[in-house]
């Protein structure tokens, strides 16, 4: 049953907050403390549908998985230690789980089957079968996407593989992969992609060697038969969750909102790269490093935005963004162009097409170009619309926000979604004064 809700204009966004565990890094720590010897500690694991998919998967292959307090404990297998499931793994909305598990499971000696939910089982998952079938996985049947049976093997082949498209889901599946291949495995990346997998997997003792090429080109080499040692892992706030938070207090005026403690790796910050070029009003205050990853406090007030071009080489540090870029865009002075967004169209819906649709439905004057979005902002945006989720998260808390700024509501049709990524996101957000219900 949908779950329909309404976002009113708001006055000023607020306070001092946290935002839930970084979703990237949660599925990352559950699947390492699985794969390691002994016992990880993970605080601050965002517990969101996806990441709780993941936490099953690994259990259903023999981790033990269980909440201490606060904290989630982990008991792993050791590389090439895992026991096959007894039942199908289903991976509900979660592409990041999904892929990541096909390159576990690809050195895993037995016939596993794999399916998700309606998004989920529309979305390619070929870009990751192709170098896993190379490295020595079987796949039934010639299909692209899942319901998916999959044998993995004892007896993977390292291999080189160069990344067709930027995706951090695939390389990482691949240095998974060869966590159990004998000798060194690399993923060439012509562009940088989050690059979690890369500093966790050291963090818990594997040998990577990251290599950088020209054009911003890199080489991740993961030496394989690798040990992981149980570690101790604090997951720092999601910034692609916090992003919903800086967009409302940019937008709604007055606002003075810090939110603390949010991850601010170089390869996930694009946004906030593009925001200040948009003449937006934001400080970062206190930054650290928080178990191998960096962090910090931000600091945003309410601005006055102007439109920007965003180029096709920012995509991958901004990926999740462009949703909440394009309802800020909304309010910014003038016309911001979007570009390169052909990855868009294979996430949890098409978010090129949600996107552009849900600005209509706003009032909001967008358009497609290509792989382009435009969007032509203006001083008052209607509202008014009815927006369409189609079972995507980040749809619904763009369109929840830019209605906490449009003269008219904005009614989202089904928020059942928000729970894979940010449980808390409508009273967070009430909290600091937003007007949803
Ligand atoms: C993710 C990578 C990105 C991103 C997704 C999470 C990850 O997908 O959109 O939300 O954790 O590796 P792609 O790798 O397909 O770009």
């Amino acid at each position: 049953m949908q779950q329909p809700l309404t976002a009113r204009r708001s006055s000023a966004i607020s306070g001092r907050v946290t935002v839930p565990g970084d979703k990237s890094i949660s599925h990352r720590a559950l699947i390492l403390a699985g794969l390691a010897t002994g016992a990880t500690r993970i605080d601050g694991l965002l517990e969101a549908e996806d990441v709780l998919a993941t936490a099953r998967a690994m259990e259903a292959l023999g981790a033990s998985v269980s909440r201490e307090g606060d904290a989630f404990e982990v008991i792993g297998q050791g590389v090439g230690g895992l026991s096959p499931p007894e039942s199908v793994l289903d991976f509900g909305n979660s592409g990041t789980a999904s892929r990541l598990m096909l390159g576990v499971l690809a050195g895993c000696p037995w016939r596993v089957s794999l399916t998700g939910d309606e998004s989920l089982c529309q979305r390619p998952m070929k870009r990751v079968l192709r170098p896993l079938s190379e490295m020595g996985l079987l796949v039934e049947n010639d299909k692209d996407t899942l319901p998916l049976t999959v044998t993995g093997t004892d007896d993977l082949l390292p291999i080189v593989y160069e990344l067709p498209v930027p995706s951090a889901q695939v390389k990482s599946a691949v240095l998974l992969a060869g966590l159990n291949a004998p000798g060194k495995t690399t993923v060439i990346e012509p562009l940088p992609t989050r690059d979690h997998t890369e500093r966790m997997l050291r963090y818990f003792g594997a040998e990577i060697d990251v290599e950088a090429g020209k054009d911003n080109s890199r080489a991740i080499t993961v030496t394989g038969e690798a040990e992981l040692h149980g570690t101790h892992v604090v997951v720092p706030g999601d910034p692609s969750s916090a992003a919903f938070l800086v967009a409302a207090a940019l937008i709604c005026p007055g606002s003075d909102l810090v939110i603390a403690n949010v991850l601010l790796n170089p390869t996930r910050t694009g946004f906030l790269r593009t925001l200040r070029e948009m003449g937006a009003d934001i400080e970062i205050l206190n930054q650290r490093d928080s178990a191998g990853e960096p962090v910090g406090d931000l600091r945003v007030r309410s601005s006055a935005l102007k439109g920007v071009r965003v180029a096709p080489e920012r995509a991958p540090s901004m990926i999740d963004e462009y949703p909440i870029l394009a309802a800020l865009a909304a309010f910014a002075k003038g016309e911001t162009r979007m570009e390169g967004l052909g990855e868009l169209k294979v996430k949890e819906s098409d978010r090129l097409a949600a996107t552009a649709a849900g600005l209509a439905a706003c009032g909001v004057a967008a358009r497609i170009e290509g792989e382009d979005l435009i969007v032509t902002g203006a001083s008052t945006v209607p509202g008014g619309g009815s927006v369409e989720t189609q079972l995507d998260h980040r749809i619904a808390m763009s369109f929840l926000t830019l209605g906490l700024a449009a003269e008219d509501p904005v009614v989202v049709d089904d928020i059942g979604m928000i729970a894979t990524s940010f449980p808390n996101f409508v009273t967070l957000m009430s909290s600091l004064g937003a007007r949803l219900g």
